[in-house]
């Protein structure tokens, strides 16, 4: 048996494209379908009901391509709108990032103590702490919300000298005492990893850094098996990107984050307030 129906990604903008490029580099037979809701970025700063709102017009959107699965490749967006998104749409598997990167996060301490970067509505909704804490009880998180990082890697300036004062800046608190600086980060925001170069040279050896992509991909291509919709039958897949604004901004930037360039002709311009 062979699903050749296509998985659907999305975020508010390109950060989810790192999402996508473990997504393309673990399941290169899968066609991918990417909406970036660009006009509309950032969600972190946004009431989860706003969040949750513009998370099921996105999977809606999805949904007109026929997906056969939606990833969330937002950590904002699946701390608040995963459960009532995966029942709107039930049967369809939806697969969020937050438990994803809670596991890389506590797969990679040695101390118990992880720290965890985020938007301010991730952080304030708390969805990283419950996960890690379900996952390993004894483990101390300290979250810092990073609003700026957000805008940093969206103007494609991740890793430069105003990245590197931006980490300085918002990682000292977490760093003033070492009696309880974590020894491992966890970037739980999908904007974070084109970031992460400078954030290690703020933070010097000795802490690691850990995003959700890689075990995104891990639990995407487990619910592919376990609910038979795999792609079998051929061995290159294909992107096609959706943009809610600037398309031609979206490629350019957007090739930063995915690892290779994205073609300005192929984004193609949707409006989700009409799904
Ligand atoms: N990339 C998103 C996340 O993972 C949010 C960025 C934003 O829109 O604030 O949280």
């Amino acid at each position: 048996m062979s699903d050749e129906r296509a998985i659907g990604v999305f975020d508010s903008g390109m950060g989810g494209l790192t999402v996508l490029r473990a997504l393309r580099d673990s399941l290169p037979q899968e066609d991918l379908v990417y909406l970036g809701d660009t006009a509309r970025l950032p969600y972190g700063t946004k009431s989860a009901d706003t969040v949750t709102a513009y998370a099921l017009q996105a999977t809606r959107q999805l949904l007109r391509h026929d997906v056969k699965m939606v990833v969330i490749a937002c950590n904002t967006a699946s701390a608040v709108a995963i459960q009532p998104l995966a029942k709107q749409h039930a049967p369809l598997p939806v697969i969020g990032v937050v438990e994803p990167g809670a596991r890389a996060g506590v797969a990679a301490t040695q101390t118990n103590r992880i720290g965890v970067l985020a938007t301010e509505s991730t952080v304030k909704g708390g969805a990283y702490a419950r996960a890690i804490s379900a996952l390993a009880p004894d483990v101390q998180i300290r979250q810092q919300p990073c609003a700026l990082f957000v805008a940093l890697a969206e103007e494609g300036w991740g890793d430069d000298a105003i990245a590197e004062a931006a980490a300085s800046r918002y990682l000292k608190p977490l760093f003033d005492d070492p009696g309880t600086a974590p020894d491992t980060l966890v970037l739980g925001c999908t904007h974070f990893p084109v970031l992460a170069p400078a954030i290690s040279r703020v933070l010097g050896d000795g802490v690691t850094l850990v995003d959700s992509a890689a075990t995104t991909a891990e639990s995407v291509a487990a619910a592919l098996a376990e609910h038979g919709l795999a792609t079998n039958d051929r061995s290159n897949g294909t992107e096609r990107f959706f943009a809610t604004d600037a398309p031609e901004r979206f490629a350019r930037v957007g090739g930063l984050f995915f690892g290779s360039p994205i073609d300005a002709t192929a984004v193609e311009l949707v409006d989700l307030q009409l799904t």
